[in-house]
């Protein structure tokens, strides 16, 4: 059976099956080896993220020639996303160092704007590489990727369904993600709930993949709901960051006088993969690479 490398064929069938490929993001390659240890045990496609902040850390080519070594080395459709990118320059650079997907994320300029910046970034990418995936964002997606007491979001910050639909026509976007309820981080003295019902007035209203950003703090039974309703990429970041973090805490109590980092970090890519393996069968991508 030929397998895919390309991402929209993907999304393409995630849609069709009803089930999301998750995007987990790294800081660091341990993450990026327990993405890929989950993967290969539950022959899920994986997308692997970096934000800005993300890949400033890692370097641009540096993850895009790990994520080719690994790919290459065990056959998996394993995609690297440049998430979150909030300029032109930065889309260049993912896309000129060979990544698979671009964000383009201009939610925090005015709706004309956004979707002019928008455009620009889509035409350079498929410019160089006509098989590449582009994701825009509209809407205002409160928090960020770590622990929070309380993040307020209203109605008002979520996606528009008509906005919604001009927006991916104007821009040529492949991927939308929008803003329904759903919030990045964890919430620790509010609960995060979304708003199933402008999802579906959202994946009604347009064509284009569907993502749902901010998956840590969310109920399983409501990333289900979301799947159920349109959503066909996950997003994960901070609960694989608290995870690497307690795994390590743990590691270096237990063993207080180890200084071999291929010791001591085993745990913490443990801890993260056990993260990941829970997400790919709430998700529904597990057994899709025969
Ligand atoms: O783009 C990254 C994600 O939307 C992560 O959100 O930290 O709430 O999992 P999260
Ligand atoms: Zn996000």
């Amino acid at each position: 059976m030929h397998l895919s490398m390309i991402l929209n064929e993907w999304l393409q069938r995630a849609k069709s099956e009803r089930w999301a490929i998750g995007h987990f993001n790294v800081s660091n390659l341990e993450a990026a080896k327990a993405i890929v240890a989950a993967a290969a045990r539950l022959r899920a496609p994986v997308m692997i993220g970096v934000s800005e902040g993300e890949r400033a850390y890692f370097g641009v080519w540096e993850i895009a020639a790990l994520v080719g070594a690994l790919r290459e080395k065990t056959g998996l459709p394993i995609f690297l996303n440049a998430d979150h990118t909030k300029t032109y320059d930065g889309i260049v650079e993912a896309v000129d160092a060979g990544f698979d997907s671009v964000h383009f994320d201009g939610s925090e300029l005015e709706y004309e704007a956004n979707i002019r910046e928008t455009r620009h970034a889509v035409e350079y990418a498929k410019l160089k590489n006509p098989e590449i995936s582009v994701e825009g964002e509209l809407g205002y997606l409160r928090g960020s990727s770590k622990i929070q007491e309380m993040v307020d979001t209203s109605p008002s910050d979520w996606t528009d369904p008509e906005q919604a639909a001009a927006f991916v026509s104007r821009t040529g976007v492949d991927r939308l993600a929008p803003v329904f309820g759903n919030i990045h981080g964890i919430v620790t003295k509010s609960e995060e709930k979304l708003d199933i019902e402008r999802l579906r007035a959202v994946a009604a209203s347009t064509d284009a993949f569907l993502v749902l950003h901010g998956g840590s703090g969310l109920p399983d039974h409501e990333i289900r709901a979301a799947i159920e309703s349109g959503i066909v990429k996950a997003h994960i970041n901070t609960e694989l960051r608290v995870a690497y973090r307690q795994g390590l805490e743990q590691a270096l109590r237990d063993m207080p006088l180890e200084t071999t980092p291929y010791t001591y970090l085993v745990p913490a890519v443990e801890a993260v993969q056990k993260v990941v393996e829970a997400k790919i069968q709430l998700f529904g991508s597990h057994d899709k690479v025969i």
